[in-house]
């Protein structure tokens, strides 16, 4: 599902980037696909896909 339809970003697209380019951070997200950088509104679910990924980021470095 796209998740930031400003500039076409996805769920998976989002998921892929944790788990395996290892970018947690809502900075670094932003700065790779500009997700958020035009009307704002995909920011909280963008949040909630990081919150809920990352922690499998910890767990397979583990
Ligand atoms: S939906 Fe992401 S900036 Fe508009």
């Amino acid at each position: 599902m796209y998740v930031c339809l400003c500039h076409g970003v996805s769920d998976k697209k989002i998921r892929q980037l944790v788990l395996e380019e290892g970018i947690a951070d809502m900075r670094s997200i932003k700065k790779c696909t500009a997700l958020g950088s035009q009307c704002g509104k995909c920011i909280k679910q963008a949040k909630l896909i990081l919150n809920e990924t990352a922690p499998q980021l910890y767990k397979q470095a583990c």
